[in-house]
């Protein structure tokens, strides 16, 4: 599968877990966020250890305009959202200002750097990319739910 496709994916998983953690109650959100945080952490993690780090030897690629500060950002703020009181009265809001800020940081990366690897790069090596990134997630959501759960 396409490295851009699954990344583009990606990013509307999080988005639609964003409108469930909108909808949940003061009772449910703590443990959502968590998670929220925890699927965020992944997803970063697999664009920059697999998919960023792809082009690092690529010369041709090296002006990619990969934003990081905008995520270093998007990761304080998620940070800061875990471990507000879910029954504050700026929770919402809080909530709403860490959402905006994560969804104009994913349409900035698709509409910048996405579109200039689409431009630049081949189809064969985006599906190259696109195995490694989904065997890296695969490898993290597995840690990850043994670290939740607690299973072996
Ligand atoms: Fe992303």
């Amino acid at each position: 599968m396409d490295a851009l496709a699954i990344l583009n994916l990606e990013h509307r998983l999080l988005i639609g877990s964003m409108a469930v953690i909108a909808r949940s109650t003061q009772y449910e959100r703590r443990e959502l966020i968590t998670r929220f945080k925890r699927q965020v952490e992944i997803h970063n993690r697999i664009e920059i250890g697999v998919f960023y780090a792809s082009f690092g030897a690529d010369e041709s690629l090296a002006d990619l305009p990969v934003n990081r500060a905008g995520r270093q950002i998007v990761e304080k703020s998620l940070k800061m959202l875990a471990c507000h009181p879910t029954d504050a009265p700026d929770w919402f809001p809080y909530f709403n200002t860490t959402r905006e800020m994560l969804i104009r940081h994913m349409d900035e990366e698709e509409q910048t750097c996405f579109f200039a690897v689409r431009d630049r790069v081949s189809r064969p090596i985006l599906s190259e990319i696109g195995r490694s990134l989904l065997n890296e997630k695969v490898r993290l959501d597995a840690r990850e739910l043994v670290e939740r759960t607690g299973a072996r």
